[in-house]
């Protein structure tokens, strides 16, 4: 198994171009199997989620190939309507499938994704839309399967913005017969940025960032050629990599709104943030100040930034906290931090950090996405060297952190 190794110490400056976002990407990716066409995603990250999800289109009988960051999808025949099992398994995302091959074919089966490191990942909110929309879904033993013969858009209100189950409802209602309405919809950038590919494709819909979305189905989609948004958490991983390090950094291709919710806490904290055309210029002073952190949906502050900011909480003399609404599992990397030193406790749905404690580089184990990024960043500031374990989980979601924090200056190599 591969390992990170780093040598902390070292102050991040420097300039870093922010890749193209995986939450945009993977539901765009799925929404190519609704146009039966061929189409270009230009800035598309090389990060292993994306490589499991083109192989889950291949095995469906698509056909694509990489041309430099950009992917060529033809979708035009489609061989089979079954997931497969195992990459299903690799990649709970996977979900929003249904909702792309209920408007393709009317027809799928997928194996129940289970839970993941960030707990059950129950999708009842999924399934309960879906049947709402005309859809007969029967399981047996773990496989799941959805069947329809006339696609119907409906009302749906959540009960719940969860991103994946807006995007599972915008695919399945493009190519419905009549008019979906989804209520308490998900309002990230990225449910923006599926909705702008789904009108370059052809689709009528309009809401998407506003809690109510409108989409009137149309009889066929055609083929585009899109650039995906910058990916809002990794640019948010670099700010936070750098103000560990009281560094100072240059960010380019970074949407600025996507990423004010990150901002403002940062700037809370004493950085100093200067918006540049396309991107930022962080600087960050010798004494941050540690605030208190609730993550909530978006604009809220995001849970996908919630083990670097505990990782940044950590280097400041104050007692904070940080509370997770989102994810029943997401304090996996408190025991690592402990074992360098870190002083943080958890009750319940909170980590207490308190205050500041030298950190001390050893061994410690990545346990999911963002926690093994936040690792990285521990591993940044922690005195002597760090090896990071299971980086499998971090490569899901970066496509060369080594490369990256290697640019501003970090001494970080990766040890097959
Ligand atoms: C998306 O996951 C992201 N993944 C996650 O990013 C992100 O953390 C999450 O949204 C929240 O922003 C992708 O976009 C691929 P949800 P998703 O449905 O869609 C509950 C990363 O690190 N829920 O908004 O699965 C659920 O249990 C990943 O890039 C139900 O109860 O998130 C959770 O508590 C991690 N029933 C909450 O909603 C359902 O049917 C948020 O889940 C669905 C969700």
């Amino acid at each position: 198994m591969s390992q990170y190794v780093i040598e902390g110490g070292k102050r991040l400056e420097g300039e870093l171009q922010i890749e193209g976002s995986k939450n945009a990407v993977l539901p765009i990716i799925a929404a190519t199997l609704l146009n039966e066409d061929i189409t270009y995603i230009r800035n598309c990250p090389k990060i292993s989620d994306v490589k499991i999800m083109i192989q889950i289109l291949k095995e469906l009988g698509c056909h694509i190939e990489w041309q430099d960051h950009t992917l060529v999808i033809d979708t035009r025949h489609l061989a089979t309507y079954v997931l497969n099992e195992s990459l299903v398994k690799k990649m709970r995302s996977s979900i929003i499938l249904l909702g792309a091959l209920m408007g393709r074919c009317g027809e799928a089966q997928i194996n129940r994704p289970g839970g993941c490191q960030l707990g059950a990942r129950p999708i009842d909110l999924h399934l309960d839309a879906l049947e709402k929309m005309n859809v007969m879904i029967s399981e047996m033993d773990e496989a799941i399967y959805c069947k329809t013969l006339h696609l119907q858009g409906a009302t749906i209100n959540l009960k719940f913005p969860s991103v994946g189950a807006t995007e599972n409802i915008m695919l399945a209602a493009v190519r419905s017969e009549g008019i979906t309405v989804i209520h308490n919809a998900a309002r990230e950038p990225e449910i923006i940025d599926l909705q702008d590919f789904l009108i370059a494709c052809g689709a009528k819909i309009k809401g998407a960032g506003t809690p109510t979305i409108l989409i009137q189905g149309v009889k066929k989609l055609r083929g585009a050629s899109y650039e995906v948004i910058p990916d809002r958490i990794i640019a948010g991983t670099y700010l936070a990599a750098a103000a560990m390090t009281r560094g100072s950094i240059r960010l380019k291709n970074v949407c600025y709104a996507h990423v004010k919710a990150i901002t403002d806490k940062l700037e809370m904290m004493g950085c100093k943030m200067v918006q540049e055309n396309n991107g930022l210029v962080l600087s960050t002073p010798q004494i941050l100040r540690g605030i208190d952190i609730v993550t909530e949906p978006y604009p809220g502050f995001p849970t996908d930034m919630q083990s670097q900011m505990m990782t940044l909480l950590c280097t400041c003399k104050e007692s904070t906290t940080i509370k997770e609404n989102l994810f029943e599992a997401r304090f996996k990397i408190v025991d690592e931090l402990k074992k360098m030193g870190a002083d943080i406790e958890v009750k319940g749905c909170t980590a207490y950090i308190n205050g500041y404690k030298p950190l001390y580089g050893t061994t410690i184990c990545a346990k999911d996405l963002r926690g093994g990024a936040a690792l990285v960043l521990a591993g940044l500031v922690a005195e002597g060297t760090t090896t990071v374990e299971h980086i499998e989980h971090v490569e899901r979601g970066y496509q060369n952190i080594v490369a990256d924090l290697s640019k501003l200056g970090a001494k970080i190599q990766e040890r097959k």
